[in-house]
């Protein structure tokens, strides 16, 4: 079992880039083919190692608790038929692990919804997923891959990935040291030591972007509540980051796989093909 046994989800957001779909379904809950974004997220979890999932919903996302639960009536209409093998996979989700909720009442950032879940979390490491950052491998998931970090640096992981100059401004930018080891590829560790929220081309440091995986040390909780609204008037992760970054405690690892951003239309039709392609109807 690793050592890494909770997963949170910031879930809270309007997903405003897509309505009107969103006015009544949570953005989680849209499918990619016949999958919520969120059960891909869990599901990576679950692949990873972890057991406990914890989500941060906020009004009017009540179908995420529905969907990892049984179906009572569903079951029964359909048990004995051809139709039973589509609930397989999310029964086997709901077996594997565990899911406790907490509603963040304001919609103050990222760093304030992270903050929001550590009633659900404690006093210990915990990977956090941003659902619509949808990722697909051949072999380890991203989250596994950044749990094994974990396990040999105990300090905070972030992944990233290389972008365009022009698209700083839609992630957090990182900047830093490499990492020499040799059980991973030249500069694919980074030691970091500076990070930016969305930052103008000009003023990026690096073109190296977090995307929504992360593995974080409780010790971020205090760092939290000291963390002044940045970027948008809202409390980022990223800032809170920069901290821990500044005595040495946070990598970026460039991961391997294939991500999706599906909290864009482009980055959702992309991957739709992706999995249609791949075979995963
Ligand atoms: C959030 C984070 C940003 C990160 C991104 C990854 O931004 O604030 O640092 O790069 O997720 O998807 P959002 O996309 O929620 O605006």
């Amino acid at each position: 079992m690793s050592i890494v046994k909770k997963c949170l989800f910031p879930a809270a957001g309007y997903g405003t880039r897509f309505l009107p779909a969103t006015k009544a379904i949570p953005k989680e809950m849209l499918p990619v083919l016949t999958k919520p974004l969120l059960q891909y997220g869990v599901e990576e979890a679950i692949e990873a190692g972890l057991n406990t999932m914890a989500i941060v919903t906020g009004r009017g996302k009540r179908s995420i608790e529905d969907h990892f639960d049984i179906s009572y009536e569903l079951e029964h209409q359909i048990k004995g038929t051809a139709k039973e093998s589509y609930l397989t996979e999310i029964r086997n989700v709901i077996n594997a692990c565990t899911f406790s909720y907490t509603r963040q009442v304001e919609m103050k950032g990222l760093g304030h919804a992270i903050l929001t879940g550590e009633t659900l979390i404690g006093n210990e490491p915990f990977a956090v997923v941003l659902a619509d950052d949808l990722c697909d491998n051949k072999t380890d998931g991203v989250l596994s891959q950044m749990v094994k970090l974990y396990e040999k640096y105990k300090c905070c992981v972030v992944a990233v990935e290389e972008i365009s100059p022009e698209d700083s401004n839609k992630y957090g930018v990182i900047a830093g040291d490499t990492i020499a080891d040799e059980k991973y590829a030249k500069g694919s560790l980074v030691r970091v030591n500076d990070m930016v929220e969305k930052p103008d081309p000009k003023d990026a440091p690096s073109n190296l972007a977090i995307i929504g995986r992360y593995i974080l040390t409780p010790d971020i909780f205090d760092v939290l509540r000291e963390t002044k609204p940045g970027k948008a008037g809202e409390i980022q992760i990223t800032d809170a980051l920069l901290e821990m970054a500044k005595i040495g405690k946070v990598i970026a690892y460039k991961f391997d796989g294939t991500r999706f951003d599906c909290g864009s239309v482009d980055g959702f039709v992309q991957a739709t093909n992706y999995f249609y392609e791949k075979g995963d109807k």
